[in-house]
């Protein structure tokens, strides 16, 4: 289906059908295990459940196609996904990553990534000139990016940062969990992995917990990644999995619907009397917005955060008042979200603690709009009186 639109390879799910049925929806494999022939072979391909399943090759293929890949994987979380990408690098890799990025991919880098044998330097990754000098030509091995980056949204330049990092040796991986395949497509712009959290977007309806390797090419590290998947116990179950597959097929529809109704608020709250800043990358004003308007195509992604006014405990108060936005952490689903970043991030957070994070979700934006606004100007009223 190559020569279709992203749109609709999701939406038909690379249009593949069930032989056997001729269903529309192929079947769900639940087997673990696999008939082997007469002859001690393994005609089929499938073997036993940990080093692979048809459904999550299901899924891989059409993650695959939406970002342009020539293999992808499939995990049971994102995490999974990108400590297997970082533990596939070997024992005295030196990475690169952001000092501002998914605090629990961070605080695995901060603080686990040295029992591998790995050496982490962090970095401002939206400052090319920073990042270049974090980058150790000829010992560098990855260079970790996240765009739009959590909780401050930031974008870094994907191009750029794979040229610097291809002329000391190493490659990029991007977290592109936010962007998602509808408004970024990394390996076009010269990274060589894109990493999802599936829990988010690609799934869209927070009913499953998933993640995604998508690699430029099928090498000695993809292989090294599949063995460690294998040998861990990393992949995804096949139920996710299909349910991975259904959520994909509406992926452009929720992702855009997301996204206008982010921009939307965003718009709206900077100019809202409670709120000191919004953090958007499709405002203006946003120091990414430049770089976004040339990266992202289409749209600014369906996440942003706030900057209450009164402080930390106003933006705590604002969250508990809100009736229709979930209060909750995660992002990417259906149904909008809202979050006191700081106080899941803890100590050492580069979050400020007066930000809320809020996932738009694909409902009436008036009806987000009133309920937010509403939850806002309660508190700046009772802070007045
Ligand atoms: C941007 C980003 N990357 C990675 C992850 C980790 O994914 P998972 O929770 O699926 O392990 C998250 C989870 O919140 C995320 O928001």
């Amino acid at each position: 289906m190559s020569e279709f639109s992203r749109s609709t390879i999701a939406a038909q799910a690379l249009g593949r059908i069930d032989e056997a049925t001729r269903a529309v929806v192929p079947p769900l494999h639940v087997a673990t295990t696999y008939i082997r022939d007469p002859d001690n072979g393994y005609s089929s391909g499938n073997i036993y459940g940990r080093p692979d399943n048809p459904t999550v090759r299901e899924a891989e293929a059409v993650i695959g196609a939406l970002e342009g890949a020539s293999t992808t994987l499939v995990f049971g979380s994102g995490m999974s996904a990108s400590i297997a990408l970082f533990l596939a690098l070997g024992p005295g890799a030196h990475v690169v990553a952001p000092r501002v990025m998914y605090w629990g991919l961070r605080n695995w880098l901060l603080n686990e990534a040295s029992l591998h044998g790995l050496e982490v330097s962090f970095c401002d990754a939206e400052d090319l000139v920073d990042l270049a000098s974090a980058v150790q030509p000829g010992r560098t091995k990855l260079v970790w990016l996240e765009s739009p980056s959590n909780p401050l949204w930031g974008v870094s330049d994907i191009a750029a940062a794979a040229r610097i990092a291809r002329e000391a040796g190493a490659g990029v991986a991007v977290d592109s969990t936010c962007a998602t395949p509808v408004f970024t497509q990394p390996l076009t712009l010269g990274a060589d992995v894109v990493m999802h959290s599936a829990t988010k977007y690609l799934n869209g309806h927070s009913d499953v917990v998933a993640g995604a390797l998508a690699f430029a090419r099928e090498d000695v590290l993809s292989d090294r990644v599949r063995k460690i998947r294998q040998s861990h116990g990393m992949i995804l179950g096949p139920f996710e999995a299909f349910l991975l597959i259904r959520g994909l097929r509406t992926l452009e529809l929720r992702v855009r619907a997301a996204a206008a109704n982010a921009a939307e608020l965003a718009l709206r709250l900077s100019n809202h009397a409670e709120v000191a800043a919004v953090l958007y990358p499709g405002l203006p004003h946003h120091p990414g917005h430049e770089l976004a308007t040339r990266q992202m195509r289409g749209g600014f992604g369906g996440m942003l955060s706030i900057r209450v006014r009164g402080g930390e405990a106003a933006a705590i108060a604002t969250a508990a008042r809100v009736k229709l936005w979930k209060r909750a952490t995660s992002l990417g689903g259906v149904e909008s979200l809202i979050e006191h970043r700081a106080s899941v991030e803890g100590a050492g957070s580069p979050c400020p603690v007066d930000l809320l994070r809020m996932s738009a979700g694909i409902e009436d934006v008036e009806d987000l709009w009133r309920d937010i606004d509403e939850a806002l100007r309660g508190v700046g009223r009772a802070v007045a009186e």
